[in-house]
């Protein structure tokens, strides 16, 4: 299992030619023709996305279908609705344009995998790309071949709820899941019938939102906006994305869903963009809140403008449009160039030529159970492990599974599991008691919910506690408590969790806290508390026989963390690529400076109240052998224009047990006309050892790779010093340096 940036390219290649079958030209003279035939109605019809689906279909939408009312409905209906309404559109329509059926399915349709900041723990690609094939084959058995993932907003937020939904901090590992997850829906070609088209989401910066606060404005420079925010965006581009989606947020206070310049200037001018723009949801109307539109019309008209092909939910098109072409205010080429969008993807589908499929339902193979089962090994990461509590060893006797997340089927599997249904989950209580036997494991949840205050149920944990060898603690956040508007403002474990966690230790067994959650949380005392600590996400369906395999020593883990961890909510936003400041703190440098404004000694980027650095950096996880990086070398002292280096290391597991390290490949500018991040990451390799295996692990670098955005927004990649790492994680690693002419 590698992953090279080699294999990047590779990918990229391979999906852009896998747009659609059909020939591009064919394609094009048939949306021509059917916009030749169409009246601005039917065309402004195209443009709207409705979620009224509903079981009965009603006569009014029936009617509404009829008369091509609609282009695309979203999160509605079920499978037989959707294969009447798509014989209605296609049978009882005048011009027969089928529909386009949309729907979230973020990290699974009905196998639901780990959330996608889990499965970015995994540093594995391929197995991302798996996860979403099966995804879509699933979603496309029930009619839906449209979703709206990937997610490819930057977090660096964790008060943010919807940074579960991302691939964690880095634009670099976000471009690379974020292409995976594209070729996985979209598959080899995207009018095979089992195809999903992928939407890029949410354009742009939604994910910057000031305090981490749900649909809140951001304040993007534009020089970051090119160099972090908008790179996945490209390479989802590149990797053939069908759609993209306008985020909430106002952006430099322009709402982007009205944003020419992020829309038509970036997307459509710069980037040759011909995909689908989609609104995010009322996001058209919800410009008149953000006082950047008077009323619908002007949202209708600033949105068209901006380039928003089609409107979800709110009706500001349908009810606009059409008078916004009679006075001239709207070309009829605006419209015509939104319709041709659409219908190309309808083309590009096959929905045009497809039989209107009978009505069916996916279930859950035990190939899509293995799938989602490897994921989540892969994607827990062993944070701490004194003594080592880990693995437990199978003869350690009595276990005790105590907290609110054991045996809590909806919460496993997190955000945006619509389709999920918690009788198919596999919980960690029902796998250790498969794996052990019932009489070997002691329940006793302690806490109703995450968030539950009465320690009613302590006395019993307490107990359990003491009858067993071992203490397993299930602990996190609900659920509820993340995805989109679950902003929160405290990141530590809600309810008496922390509580719970005292009493339990007072006990004195070794004790394990696995836990499960939709964000980074801060945990510092309890895992003082503890013997070790393992971040299993929200982990999805299969979550349980993972953490199972990993606590048991089946599976050694081997997931590291693409987001960094604070020590306390106050040190948010901390992210492992920030700039040096000219006041760099050194390591470990703490409290109040001693010197004073006229001899500044000490007076350093850092809190005098806590240690600047995280609780646990990017990059970072255990396993359960050692890893000795050794030998590093490089190609050549000089990397000159279009020229490749080769950067290389011996990495040697040094342990017992056979395992994956994550080898990952870091650059530093050391002077350039805008300041660079203190590191970046440029490549990673998963690497499976064998116990006591070495293996040469090499990396290229071109000129290329280097480059940044200037201040004339030109990407440029100037001469002068560079560092290169070779490390297990964001802060160590051998460290070489080359010079760019
Ligand atoms: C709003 C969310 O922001 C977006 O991600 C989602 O796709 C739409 N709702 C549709 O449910």
């Amino acid at each position: 299992m590698y992953f090279r940036i080699e294999h990047y390219a590779v990918l990229v290649a391979a999906m852009t030619v896998a747009q659609g079958a059909r020939p591009p030209e064919d394609i094009e003279r048939r949306v021509n023709a059917l916009l030749a035939r169409m009246t601005l109605d039917e065309k402004i019809g195209q443009m709207s996305q409705s979620t009224s689906l509903k079981t009965p279909i009603s006569e009014q939408i029936r009617d509404e279908i009829r008369r091509g009312r609609w282009g695309s409905f979203l999160n509605a209906g079920s499978p037989a609705d959707r294969a009447e309404a798509q014989r209605i559109a296609m049978k009882e329509s005048r011009l027969g344009i089928p529909l386009l059926f949309g729907r979230d399915v973020i990290h699974g349709y009905k196998t639901i995998f780990p959330i996608p900041l889990g499965q970015a723990a995994s540093w594995d690609p391929e197995l991302v790309s798996l996860g979403a094939r099966i995804a879509a084959q699933e979603a496309a058995t029930e009619g839906i071949r449209w979703t709206f993932a990937p997610m490819l907003d930057i977090g660096r937020d964790p008060r943010w709820g919807r940074i579960a939904e991302t691939w964690g901090e880095d634009p670099y590992l976000a471009s690379v899941f974020g292409a995976a997850m594209v070729q996985g829906f979209q598959g080899d070609s995207l009018d095979a019938s089992d195809s999903l088209a992928a939407c890029a989401k949410h354009y742009v910066g939604y994910g910057a939102a000031e305090g981490g606060r749900d649909y809140n404005s951001t304040w993007i420079p534009e020089i970051l906006l090119r160099q972090v925010y908008l790179k996945p965006f490209q390479a989802a581009r590149e990797a053939g994305v069908a759609s993209m989606m306008t985020a909430f947020n106002a952006l430099n206070g322009v709402p982007v869903t009205g944003d020419r310049f992020a829309v038509h200037q970036i997307l459509r001018t710069e980037w040759k963009y011909d995909g689908v723009v989609v609104s995010d949801y009322e996001a058209i109307t919800d410009m008149i809140q953000h006082g950047y539109a008077r009323d619908a019309r002007d949202a209708a008209l600033k949105a068209v403008r901006a380039g928003v092909d089609m409107e979800m939910v709110s009706t500001a098109y349908f009810d606009h449009l059409k008078s916004l072409v009679q006075a001239g205010q709207v070309s009829s080429t605006t419209i015509d160039d939104a319709v041709r969008r659409i219908l190309r993807l309808k083309f590009r589908l096959g929905l045009f030529d497809a039989p209107i499929a009978a009505p069916a339902t996916a279930s859950i193979t035990e190939e899509s159970r293995e799938a989602a089962r490897r994921l989540a090994t892969e994607s827990l990461v062993l944070l701490k492990n004194a003594g080592p509590v880990l693995p437990i060893v199978g003869s350690a006797g009595k276990m005790a599974v105590i907290g609110p997340l054991a045996d809590s089927p909806v919460d496993q599997m997190g955000t945006w599991a619509m389709d999920g249904r918690a009788e198919d989950v596999q919980t960690p209580l029902s796998a250790l008691r498969a794996a052990l036997g019932r009489d070997r494991i002691v329940y006793a949840p302690a806490l109703k919910s995450s968030r539950d205050l009465s320690r009613e149920g302590f006395q019993q944990a307490v107990k359990a506690a003491r009858s067993a060898n071992t203490v397993l603690l299930f602990l996190g956040e609900e659920q509820l408590l993340s995805g989109e508007a679950r902003s929160r403002a405290f990141l530590d474990l809600p309810g008496a969790q922390e509580q719970l966690v005292e009493e339990i230790a007072k006990v004195g067994k070794p004790t394990v806290a696995i836990i499960l959650a939709g964000r980074p949380l801060t945990f510092h005392d309890v895992a003082a508390k503890v013997g070790a600590v393992l971040y299993a996400w929200h982990p999805g369906l299969m979550g349980g026989p993972a953490i199972a395999d990993v606590l048991l020593g089946k599976a050694t883990p081997s997931g590291k963390l693409t987001i960094t961890f604070p020590r306390t909510v106050g040190q948010v936003p901390i992210y492992y690529a920030h700039l040096n400041t000219g006041r760099p703190a050194a390591a470990n440098e703490l409290g109040i400076p001693m010197g004073n404004p006229v001899n500044p000694a000490g007076y350093t980027s850092k809190y005098v109240d806590v240690d600047f650095t995280p609780e646990y950096p990017f990059g970072f996880g255990l396993s359960y052998t050692t890893f000795a990086y050794s030998d590093f070398r490089i190609s050549g002292p000089v990397l000159h224009a279009g020229e490749r280096l080769t950067v290389s290391a011996n990495v040697a597991n040094t342990g017992t047990r056979a395992a994956d390290e994550i080898v990952q490949l870091y650059i530093r500018d050391l002077a350039a006309s805008v300041s660079q991040p203190v590191k970046e990451l440029k490549g990673f390799q998963r690497v499976h050892l064998a116990a006591g295996e070495a293996r040469n692990v090499t990396f290229s670098l071109t000129s290329a790779d280097l480059a940044f955005y200037n201040q004339r927004m030109q990407l440029v990649t100037e001469p002068g010093r560079f560092q290169v790492w070779i490390a297990p994680d964001s802060t160590g690693g051998l460290r070489g340096e080359f010079t760019v002419r």
